[in-house]
């Protein structure tokens, strides 16, 4: 079965995560590029465009209109949302991957390039940012507002009117009281529970959330 075509960036683990969401949503990858350090041959039966420069030199050829997905996942949020701004620039159209089984409220907005999940929720006056990721069952709740490349992890519960800066990661299962803010490029641990605003970027652990390191 063949789909709209769709460049993927990054070889690593998101882009077997984003395998079937891509396809179930009408696409087909049609190439993959990764920049980092270790080359990823092949991935997804598709030959990897490795390093930058070749990279540049394949983005020269693209052709306008051609859809893409950021795979880059975990704590990268920065990454993720540099190379979306990159493939925007050079005439790619964004792609918003949302599974079948996700629920985005009436009212809600969601940005550029995001990614929902598995049994994700986006509640009522919800605002997501560019090349956000909404990672399986992870939940946020009305009227939150999060910034560019947030990674929100697996099963993590994000109460009402939070808000979180661009870049910041929260763990799986991680909770967030309503009515906190978190500042951008932060890590919010697996389990932590933000119960009031983190102001700092850092790591957080724990219940009540503490600074790590
Ligand atoms: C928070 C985190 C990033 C810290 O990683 P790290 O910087 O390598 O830190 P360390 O593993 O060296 O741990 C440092 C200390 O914090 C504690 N700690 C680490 N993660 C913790 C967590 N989630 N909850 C409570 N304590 C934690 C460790 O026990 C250790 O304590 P100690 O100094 O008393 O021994 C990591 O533990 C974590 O929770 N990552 C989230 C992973 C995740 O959810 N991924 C989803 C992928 S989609």
């Amino acid at each position: 079965m063949s789909g709209t075509p769709l460049v993927l960036y990054g070889a690593g683990s998101q882009a077997y995560v984003l395998d079937e969401i891509v396809t179930s949503s009408g696409f087909q990858v049609e190439a993959i590029l990764n920049d980092t350090e270790v080359p990823a041959g092949f991935a997804l039966g598709v030959k990897v465009i490795e390093g930058r420069a070749a990279i540049d030199e394949w983005l020269k050829n693209a052709s306008v209109g051609l859809h893409y997905a950021i795979s880059i996942g975990a704590h990268h949020g920065e990454a993720r949302s540099e190379r979306h701004r990159l493939l925007r620039r050079s005439g790619l159209q964004p792609a918003t991957l949302v599974h079948r089984t996700a629920w985005i409220s009436k009212g809600a907005q969601i940005g550029e390039a995001c990614q929902i999940l598995a049994f994700a929720f986006v509640g009522t006056r919800a605002r997501l940012g560019d090349a956000v990721i909404l990672n399986t069952r992870a939940s946020i709740d009305h009227e939150c507002i999060l910034g560019h490349g947030v990674h929100v992890g697996p099963s993590a519960t994000v109460a009402g009117r939070v808000g979180i800066g661009d870049h910041t990661f929260i763990g799986t299962g991680a909770s967030v009281c309503p009515d906190v803010t978190i500042s951008a490029n932060c890590i919010i641990g697996a389990g932590t529970v933000v119960t009031r605003s983190i102001h700092e970027p850092g790591t957080y652990v724990g219940s009540p959330a503490r600074r790590i390191g």
